[in-house]
């Protein structure tokens, strides 16, 4: 039986496990109720009695061993798994990338579409003056849309207004510049109007200037088609309508071909196959002049667009409420490069 015991002793001495599996299957080979341990323990009643004291020993010692193996042996286990379960911080971030929101990728291409023939991005007040917003734009003292009702005035008297339109960026261009000016004012404006599916009391425009000798409305018109070609495809087509602003004489009004049924007739172009994207016109020479530009020497044209409308029809979009609400089941819909 001593050789017995010293066998299995070194049997467990020799003992090592790859995984958690392993090692349950030792201790139960060896401390289980059949295990070879407790078999030993049954066994211990045929000792002789003069014997019982150095086997009682060994066995013990056997039994102990097994038992600080199964410690060790678990305790470098569960560190080896710790290791395989801790995070990595120096691996690159697996979460999936954020998207641009479809406003801003509508914003960005109009850029791009017009930095490739020359314009620059200017940037004006959101805050804006009674003379950026309206006086200098030619607006007459009692121009509805200086009522109360459109624009959210800051202050009466001197007039502080949330701008309520980015032709007010127009007005600085001018003021601080000379021509050849060729000028686009993305921004955000803001009108006193109940929000719906087709409008809202914040949204995003696109402002156009062009300002140099010779300019005319040839000019304004291939600049527009050019445009419009570029941004919804080359198939669209694109129509002027006489219009009115105070700030351009003569005024018109850019019509595309409905991108959505084609020009056929839908819902969106309310059967008539074309849809407004922006108001447009030469400038006022009052307002070159108001502005220091010289309208003797100078001429321009000027164009203003709303991106939320843009994206709308890009897209085929039909409640305007949806830019606003940054649900992601909205926006994850939108990729973009630039
Ligand atoms: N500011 C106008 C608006 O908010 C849009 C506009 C029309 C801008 C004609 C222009 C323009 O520069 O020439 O409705």
């Amino acid at each position: 039986m001593k050789d017995k015991i010293a066998g299995i002793l070194e049997e467990v001495k020799g003992f090592s496990a790859e995984n958690l599996d392993q090692l349950e299957a030792f201790r139960i080979k060896y401390l289980s109720k059949k295990g070879i341990v407790t078999g030993l323990f049954t066994e211990f009643k045929n000792v002789a009695p003069e014997q019982r004291k150095e086997m009682g020993q060994l066995m013990n010692r056997l039994k102990n061993t097994v038992q600080d193996k199964i410690v060790s042996l678990k305790e470098g286990l569960d560190k080896s798994q710790d290791k395989i379960n801790k995070h990595d911080l120096t691996l690159p971030a697996e979460a999936p990338l954020g998207s641009r929101h479809p406003l801003a990728i509508v914003r960005n291409d109009i850029i791009d579409i017009f930095s490739r023939i020359g314009f620059n991005v200017s940037e004006g007040p959101e805050i804006e003056d009674d003379f950026h917003n309206f006086s200098a734009l030619n607006f007459p003292a009692n121009h509805p849309a200086r009522d109360m009702q459109d624009t959210f005035f800051i202050n009466k008297n001197p007039d502080i207004a949330l701008r309520t339109h980015t032709s007010s960026v127009q007005v600085r261009v001018m003021e601080n510049s000379q021509p050849p000016i060729r000028t686009i004012s993305p921004g955000r404006v803001f009108r006193n109007e109940a929000i719906s599916a087709r409008a809202h009391c914040i949204f995003h425009q696109v402002e156009g200037l062009y300002v140099d000798t010779n300019v005319s409305f040839a000019d304004l018109k291939q600049t527009l088609f050019y445009f419009a070609k570029e941004l919804f495809g080359e198939d669209t087509k694109t129509r002027f309508r006489p219009s009115y602003f105070p700030f351009t004489e003569p005024s018109a009004e850019m019509d595309i071909s409905c991108n959505i049924c084609g020009g056929k007739g839908c819902n969106i172009c309310k059967y008539s196959g074309w849809v407004e994207i922006l108001g447009c016109g030469m400038v006022d020479p009052n307002v070159l002049d108001l502005c220091g530009i010289d309208s003797e020497k100078y001429t321009g044209f000027a164009f203003g667009m709303g991106v939320e409308r843009i994206a709308m029809l890009k897209y085929q979009i039909n409640d305007l409420r949806l830019f606003f609400e940054n649900d992601v089941r909205f926006i994850n819909q939108f990729k973009s490069t630039i």
